[in-house]
């Protein structure tokens, strides 16, 4: 496999000014690194508030990071010129949680199908055949072109939100909660569609969710964000170890009275990213800190299984350290 994109120490803060007092500065995503390869599903998981859409921007170069680099295909995103810039937006595509919050409520289907080839400035001879066409491919029916969207279901309107990113023939897809406000049922219907159209199309996912029995499921490796920062690197096979992600796992998902998404309820909270706390950013919240936990930060280290790896003093470090 060839690496497709690569993200090296990406950071990125947000600043507050005020007239009085000294601007406040939120870090929201922190020294994130990590390689997708061709043809991969990737998963980024954690609590809502962890980083996982301010990652996701910075990746479509939605966002300008604070530091660090993305490297697309070798070459930093950075020195791309106006004109390679615009093609990228082509082969980057997003699907959001809530496909039409960016699509006029008043396109018909067809228009919202069309409008990122005027977006991009594609011309495109036979717009009513690419129009079916992308429809044939989310499984929909061609004659729903006539329909508005408050006319379609939810798992429809995903669809077509999927299918918008499709219309461009992208290489890579950024998949932000795609399903996260859908029944069950239909989130396997969405799931299994985004499976066949990857072969089909030999595209690359980063597939975002805060459900990580759905990323396991889905994906061929899993990062876990924790407050920013990425806490352990999971390959499909690998048990997970940090503390965090077995919280996540043991993590009991119930349905929100307020919604119709399932949620679940985690013990404390994840520190503000206003304060950087000293030592492990996990440790108010884990069972098994001891001393060091208070003073060091944990970096990544290796694990035996190829390509796992864990921030945590009492996991990834103590076996890189017996290694
Ligand atoms: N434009 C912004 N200005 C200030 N803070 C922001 C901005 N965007 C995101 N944040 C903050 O950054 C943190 C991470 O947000 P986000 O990336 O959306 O998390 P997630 O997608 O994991 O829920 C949140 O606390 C959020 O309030
Ligand atoms: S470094 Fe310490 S506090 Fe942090 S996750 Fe590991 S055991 Fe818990
Ligand atoms: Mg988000």
């Amino acid at each position: 496999m060839t690496e497709i994109l690569s993200v090296q120490n990406l950071s990125r803060q947000f600043v507050t000014k005020h007239m009085w007092r000294k601007a406040d500065v939120f870090t929201a995503v922190r020294d994130v690194s990590f390689n997708v390869e061709r043809g991969e599903i990737v998963g980024v998981v954690g609590e809502s508030g962890c980083g996982k859409s301010t990652l996701a921007r910075l990746i479509l170069r939605l966002m300008a990071p604070s530091s660090g680099s993305v490297y697309f295909e070798g070459r930093d995103v950075a020195s791309f010129s106006k004109r390679e810039l615009r093609r990228l937006r082509q082969k980057f595509q997003m699907v959001f949680q809530d496909p039409y919050s960016s699509i006029d409520p008043r396109f018909r289907i067809r228009e919202a199908l069309l409008e990122p080839f005027a977006v991009q400035g594609v011309a495109l001879e036979r717009k009513e055949a690419r129009v079916a066409e992308l429809l044939d491919m989310v499984g929909l029916d061609p004659s729903l072109a006539r329909r508005y969207p408050h006319q379609m279901s939810g798992g429809q309107k995903q669809r077509i939100g999927i299918a918008r990113a499709l219309a461009l023939n992208p290489s890579l897809m950024v998949l932000d909660e795609p399903t996260a406000s859908l029944d069950v049922s239909v989130q396997a219907q969405i799931i299994n569609l985004l499976d066949r159209l990857r072969r089909d199309l030999a595209l690359t996912y980063i597939f975002i969710s805060h459900d990580l029995s759905l990323v396991r499921y889905f994906c061929d490796r899993t990062i876990v964000m924790y407050a920013g920062r990425i806490v352990e690197v999971l390959p499909k096979q690998a048990a997970p170890t940090h503390p965090y992600t077995r919280m996540l796992m043991d993590s009991v998902f119930e349905p929100d009275p307020r919604s119709r998404r399932m949620i679940s309820r985690l013990e404390g909270e994840a520190p503000s990213g206003y304060a950087r706390p000293k030592g492990c950013p996990f440790l108010a919240r884990c069972g098994q800190a001891t001393a060091a936990c208070e003073t060091q930060e944990p970096t990544l280290a290796q694990m035996p299984a190829p390509g796992h790896t864990v921030a945590c003093h009492h996991t990834g470090a103590a076996v890189a350290s017996v290694a």
